[in-house]
């Protein structure tokens, strides 16, 4: 097929469950999760998604064989085998329960009332707010806040990323997004770098554009403040080798 027909035909599918940009951000996710887990062991997790999106998706075949064949021996491979098994991709909520445990506090929000549906009666919390931004305007303390907006993020991505520096005073904050230009990332990059704060960072190019779409994708943690050195520059190598995994399955296609 012919790159233009090719960029026709997936321009119609905003969003495919088990894409460059979903094994990229749910290998961070468990890695940060349990990482995160593992340092405060004693008192119950605070979790909050507020682009919580469903509890899972249909996958299309080529993305499930591109999960077995190249990340059989990661973690997010482990956590998606059986519901891959049902042709079946967990989402950021289901994953996130899995690495935590039942003990976990979970809190959810999204726009789309039917994706908040699916969680009902399974001891999910549904967070009271208006956009998934919000809850960084929130007093609570939370072990982690995971942020998965659309590209609709660069529209307002100043005010955001200020709330986010303000929040990670207390909380960690991990955000995905997905982009089309380099010079959004870099001025996304710039803020960040001017404000001081700390953070970690992955991105990921075009996938194959079938499979993946026709974006870009990028990955942030802010680690909350007090998040010590040793621990720092620990999950700052698993994350980086966690992305240079996911940057070789898109060399191997
Ligand atoms: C990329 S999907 C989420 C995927 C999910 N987090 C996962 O990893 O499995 C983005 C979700 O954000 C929701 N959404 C879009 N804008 C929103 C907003 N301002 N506040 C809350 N949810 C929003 C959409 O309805 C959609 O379900």
């Amino acid at each position: 097929m012919r790159y233009a027909d090719q960029t026709e035909k997936v321009k119609s599918v905003r969003y495919r469950a088990g894409n460059i940009g979903d094994l990229l951000k749910h290998s961070w996710l468990i890695e940060i999760l349990s990482f995160l887990k593992k340092q405060q062991a004693k008192s119950p997790f605070y979790y909050a998604d507020t682009f919580s999106g469903f509890d899972e998706y249909g996958i299309g075949e080529g993305q499930a064989e591109r999960i077995r064949r190249h990340l059989s021996r990661s973690p997010l491979f482990k956590i998606q085998k059986r519901a891959l098994s049902r042709d079946r991709y967990l989402g950021s909520v289901s994953i996130a329960r899995k690495v935590l445990g039942p003990a976990a506090r979970v809190e959810v929000f999204d726009r789309n009332p039917k994706a908040l549906d699916c969680f009902r009666g399974s001891g999910i919390g549904t967070l009271k707010i208006k956009s998934g931004y919000d809850v960084l305007n929130k007093k609570k303390f939370y072990d982690l806040i995971f942020l998965d907006p659309y590209d609709d993020f660069l529209d307002d991505h100043e005010t955001v990323l200020a709330q986010i520096f303000r929040k990670a005073r207390d909380s960690s904050v991990f955000l995905f997004f997905p982009f089309r230009h380099f010079a959004q990332e870099k001025g996304v990059l710039r803020i960040i770098g001017q404000s001081g704060s700390r953070y970690m960072h992955g991105s990921i190019g075009r996938g194959d554009l079938l499979l993946d779409g026709v974006y870009r994708f990028a990955v942030f943690l802010f680690p909350a403040g007090h998040m010590d050195g040793k621990a720092y520059r620990h999950l700052t190598r698993k994350l980086d080798a966690t992305t240079s995994m996911i940057q070789g399955l898109r060399a191997s296609g």
